[in-house]
């Protein structure tokens, strides 16, 4: 009686929510697909926000980021150093580039959201090594959620990986629980401990979005006041999925349906 919870309710959605999510899901994972072809040297960012504004239009669906807290973008395109939220603009793409694309759909309501690597023409080895070690942290990061699980096993399952493979995981920006709302309770860091933070319950729903650099972990934001680039200027790298916690295991609900989990690199 009278005692004020510590930590604000994680929502626990039912079937039709998770079907729901399932198609918002897969909406955006199609146009994370249909991009694909514009992702080479030449294209100016504005170009692939352009392709998703038509998709959505298409679609009857909307972008999410458009006219969120002032941003004015359908989606986020982060290259090379910039480490989340760049804005799409006329500059173009250049071989060698890492791109990352972050786009939310929101469809009959519900939030889809999903960011992937793609690379443009040839890249160095270390930017293959980052791309790689940044999509083994995010599904190791899945590969930990399950009912019973804590939100920190997530966090430590990223943060040991990503480490013992020399990088570091970006602490300013998290994953966090979404569905009819975009950014809702609980965060979720991709950093911590086992065992800690709230435990996993069938019916949560939320991202894991990894943000990993070959250098430090520390980030500013640029004086457009949105765009996060590593300090050091060293190559930084994200993927994000949108789950849910399921009686047995998780659900991902923004697998490509092509198959373009992530970049094909050459041998
Ligand atoms: N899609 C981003 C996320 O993963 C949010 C971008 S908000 C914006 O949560 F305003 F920067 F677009
Ligand atoms: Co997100
Ligand atoms: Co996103």
């Amino acid at each position: 009686m009278g005692i004020v919870e510590a930590l604000p309710h994680i929502k626990l959605q039912g079937k039709e929510a998770f079907a729901a999510m399932r198609k918002a899901g897969a909406l955006t994972a199609l146009a994370l697909d249909e991009v694909l072809p514009l992702v080479r040297a030449g294209t100016p960012t504005q170009a692939i926000d352009d392709f998703f504004m038509a998709f959505a239009e298409k679609h009857h669906v909307l972008p999410a980021t458009l006219n969120y807290r002032g941003y004015r973008k359908a989606c986020c395109i982060s290259l090379n150093h910039v480490v989340c939220h760049g804005i799409p603009g006329e500059k173009p793409l250049h071989e060698g580039d890492i791109v990352n694309i972050d786009l939310t759909l929101i469809v009959d309501g519900w939030h889809g959201d999903s960011s992937r690597m793609y690379a443009v023409g040839d890249i160095s080895r270390a930017a293959e090594r980052l791309v790689d070690v940044t999509y083994e942290s995010m599904m190791r990061g899945i590969a930990a959620v399950m009912p019973g699980g804590y939100l920190g096993d997530i966090g430590f399952a990223i943060q040991t990986y990503a480490e013992a493979e020399r990088c570091s995981v970006v602490r300013d920006f998290c994953g966090h629980g979404l569905g009819q709302v975009f950014h809702d309770h609980p965060n979720i860091l991709h950093y911590g401990k086992r065992g800690e933070g709230a435990k996993l319950k069938p019916g949560m729903i939320f991202t894991i979005e990894p943000m990993i650099n070959l250098g430090k972990a520390s980030v500013k934001i640029l004086s457009d006041g949105w765009t996060a680039v590593t300090r050091d200027k060293s190559l930084s790298a994200q993927f994000e999925h949108t789950v849910g916690v399921t009686e047995t295991g998780v659900e991902i609900f923004t697998l490509s349906p092509g198959g373009h989990h992530r970049p094909h690199f050459k041998i």
